[in-house]
Order: structure tokens, then C-alpha cells, then sequence
């Protein structure tokens, strides 16, 4: 294990930001793990460990004063099996795509509408990954995380990461506290597609294939994902800067009466989910550019660094966006980006 200090963290964020960490470590192993309590650096000081995974739902907007630790445990094996179901368990550190599609190859179904989600399988209970209809919690059977204070691999079962949509136990109360080392998903033996979701059954009918398959509902999602959403490679940024905020059934009926083609979708008798990215193209975000912070001209939920930006300027640009769907709609937007 070896500490490197004062190193940028450009490659290690999708947005590109280019900001120095004071210390990073990268781990493989939990033996590994263990020893981080007797670095010369406390992880108990005042500037608490940051743990990174691929860097794709983080902005900072500063220097890290701390130590930054990253991931790099790899390995996906089958534990076990019953009449309907495999457990797959697979080390933080393996990309999430890269797990589905051996999900796919192996046909274990469950995660193919989560194709394309960048990041690594550590961070993905973290929000509670989600696209296409479907969330990690659907699939998720136990993960395994290292306590940093008291040093020891504890088990947490679905009940205890309470999770929600774009949110988990780890996201809150256990902030920083826990290092995922390992999740383990239950997987459908025989498939229970969903493609209720926007234009996946349209776009599988484009394909041409034949039969509704896992690696069909995987192809279909990878070209929508890919018709709208900026590959992070090509231009920075971490997917949807905002989460899709819920109102009251009645303040939907009033913001209708007023906008009538405001996009909602019913969460229950009491209340519906508003579609974020339309709030902010129809207060003329859509494509918006203000030196090289930007907001993606295809998805208005995608805030984008064109190149130089740095930190602040992402944030302060999501404030006014904010502000303006706040003036138009009364509606609070959240952030779902990691803020550092
Ligand atoms: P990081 O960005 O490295 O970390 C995110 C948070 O998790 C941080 O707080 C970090 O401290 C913590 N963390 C990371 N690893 C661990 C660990 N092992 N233990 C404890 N804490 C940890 N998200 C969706 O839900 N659905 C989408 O459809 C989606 N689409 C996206 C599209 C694009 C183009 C991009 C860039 C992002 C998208 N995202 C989406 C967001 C992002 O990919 C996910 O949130 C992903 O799970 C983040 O993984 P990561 O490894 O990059 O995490
Ligand atoms: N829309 C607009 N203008 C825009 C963008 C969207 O009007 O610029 C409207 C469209 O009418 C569309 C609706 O918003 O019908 C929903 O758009 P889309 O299907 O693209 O999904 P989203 O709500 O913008 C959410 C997730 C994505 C996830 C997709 C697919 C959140 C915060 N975002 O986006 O997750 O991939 O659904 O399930 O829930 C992420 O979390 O980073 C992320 C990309």
C-alpha cells in the first residue's frame, strides 16, 4: 500500500475538475485495509477519509486537506444458488458496467436495465443506483463495509442500508464512516424484464431483434443512454446533477393548471415525482453556457465541464438554476452530486 501526497485528482473525476488531494491511498486487499490505522496519517483526524470509487457523482470544489482512499479490491464470484435465484458477490473496486454485462454473459438478470451507469460496484448501494426502472435495492441481498473507527468488516442486509430513491444509510447517518468492500446481489434465474420505462420497448423494436432477452433490454438502454446522455470521457460530468423532486398531488394539480405540459409521474395517491430536467429547460438552462461550465444541451438535468471549469463554477451555476426553478415553480431542487 503506498501514499502518494499532493496529487491532482483530475483523473479521478468525471467532471475533470483539477484539484489536489494532500494524501491518496489505493487498496486491493482487506489485509491492506487494516493497516490504514497505522499510516503515519490519522484517518481519525479533523479532515475525515474520503473514499473514492470511479470518481462520477462527486464536485469538488476545493482542495482536499485529507486523505483520499481508493477502492481497487477486485473479484465477482457466485456464492450460492436456490431454485430461482444466483448470489453474485462482487469486490468494490469492479466497474459497474463491467459487472453487468458478466451478469449478462452469464445470464444472471436483474441488473441489465442498469447498464451503462459509470462507477465502480462500491458506490453503487451508495445512492441506490438507479435507471430504466430498476434500483440496486431490487437486486441487492447484502453488502460487507470496513468501520474505520473500530477497525472491523461489519454486514449490513437490505433492511439495515435503508435505502430510497438516490439515497441509503451511507449517504446519511454513516457518512464517511463505512468502506464498502464488497456487495453481494440476488439475480434472477429466469428474467422478470422491465420495459415499461420511456422507449425501451420502441427501441428494441428498432434493433429488430426477435425476442425480448436480457442482452436485448441491456442494448436497448446502452443506445438511449447514448443518444442523450455526454460520455464522461468526451465531456466532464457526473450524470444528473439534480434528483427529481416529489410535490404534494394538490401542488401538482395547481403547477398543471399553470404549465399544462409539466412531465410528473404519480408515486402514489399523495404525491408525484416532477421530471427536473424539464423545470429546468423551460426556465432556458437547456444548452446554456457560461465559460466552460455549461448545462448539457440534450439533457437539462447534466451539468457539464466543457473543459477548464473548475469546482465553483459548476456549484455556483447549479445555484442559479436552482434559484430560477425555485422563482418559476416554487419548486426546491436537490443536489444528488456529492459535494466536496
Ligand atoms: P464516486 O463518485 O467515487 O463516489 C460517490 C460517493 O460514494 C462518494 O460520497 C464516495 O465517498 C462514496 N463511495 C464510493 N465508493 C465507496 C465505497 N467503496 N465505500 C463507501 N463509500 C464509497 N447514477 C444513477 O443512479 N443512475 C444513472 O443512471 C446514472 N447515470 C450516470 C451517467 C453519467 C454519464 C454519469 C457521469 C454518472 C451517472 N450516475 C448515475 C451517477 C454515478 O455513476 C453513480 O452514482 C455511481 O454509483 C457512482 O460511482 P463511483 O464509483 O463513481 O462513485
Ligand atoms: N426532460 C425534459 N428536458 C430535459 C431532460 C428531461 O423535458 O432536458 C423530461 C422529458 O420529458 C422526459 C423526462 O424529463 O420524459 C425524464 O427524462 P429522462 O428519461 O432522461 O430521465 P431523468 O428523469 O432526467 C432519471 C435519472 C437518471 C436515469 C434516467 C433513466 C434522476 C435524478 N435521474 O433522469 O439517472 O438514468 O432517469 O432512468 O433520477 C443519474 O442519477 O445520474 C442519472 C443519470
Amino acid at each position: 500500500m503506498q501514499i502518494q501526497q499532493n496529487i491532482s485528482l483530475k483523473p479521478y473525476n468525471t467532471f475533470h475538475i483539477d484539484v489536489y488531494a494532500k494524501y491518496l491511498v489505493s487498496f486491493t486487499t482487506l489485509e491492506d485495509l487494516s493497516q490504514l490505522t497505522s499510516l503515519p496519517i490519522s484517518v481519525n483526524n479533523t479532515n475525515k477519509p474520503l473514499v473514492l470509487g470511479g470518481g462520477s457523482n462527486i464536485l469538488f470544489t476545493q482542495h482536499y486537506d485529507g486523505l483520499i482512499i481508493k477502492n481497487e479490491m477486485k473479484g465477482i464470484e457466485l456464492t450460492a444458488e436456490d431454485e430461482s435465484c444466483y448470489y453474485v458477490k462482487a469486490a468494490a473496486g469492479e466497474n459497474w458496467h463491467l459487472f453487468v454485462q458478466h451478469c449478462i454473459q452469464n445470464n444472471y438478470a436483474g441488473v441489465e436495465n442498469l447498464s451503462l451507469i459509470p462507477g465502480n460496484v462500491g458506490a453503487s448501494p451508495m445512492q441506490n443506483i438507479g435507471a430504466y426502472g430498476v434500483e440496486i435495492e431490487d437486486v441487492f441481498h447484502e453488502l460487507q463495509a470496513y468501520h474505520l473507527a473500530d477497525n472491523e468488516v461489519v454486514t449490513f442486509k437490505k433492511d439495515d442500508c435503508k435505502f430510497g430513491y438516490r439515497d441509503s444509510v451511507f449517504k446519511g447517518k454513516f457518512k464517511n464512516e463505512f468502506i464498502i468492500t464488497s456487495v453481494t446481489f440476488r439475480l434472477n434465474k429466469i428474467p422478470q424484464f422491465v420495459t415499461t420505462y420511456g422507449s425501451i420497448m420502441e427501441e428494441i423494436e428498432k434493433m429488430g431483434l426477435g425476442e425480448l432477452s436480457i442482452q436485448a433490454v441491456s442494448q436497448a438502454v446502452i443506445n438511449i443512454r447514448r443518444s442523450k446522455l455526454p460520455d464522461p470521457a468526451v465531456i466532464g460530468n457526473a450524470g444528473s446533477f439534480f434528483k427529481n423532486p416529489t410535490v404534494l398531488l394538490q401542488q401538482f394539480q395547481k403547477l398543471k393548471d399553470d404549465f399544462p405540459s409539466i412531465v410528473g409521474y404519480p408515486l402514489n395517491s399523495n404525491s408525484v415525482k416532477l421530471a427536473a430536467g424539464w423545470l429546468i429547460e423551460q426556465c432556458g438552462w437547456k444548452g446554456f453556457r457560461k465559460g466552460d461550465a455549461g448545462c448539457h444541451e440534450k439533457q437539462a438535468l447534466v451539468l457539464v465541464n466543457y473543459g477548464n471549469a473548475n469546482g465553483l463554477d459548476i456549484y455556483t451555476l447549479s445555484a442559479e438554476i436552482m434559484h430560477s426553478v425555485e422563482a418559476k415553480f416554487k419548486v426546491l431542487l436537490e443536489r444528488e452530486v456529492n459535494i466536496i
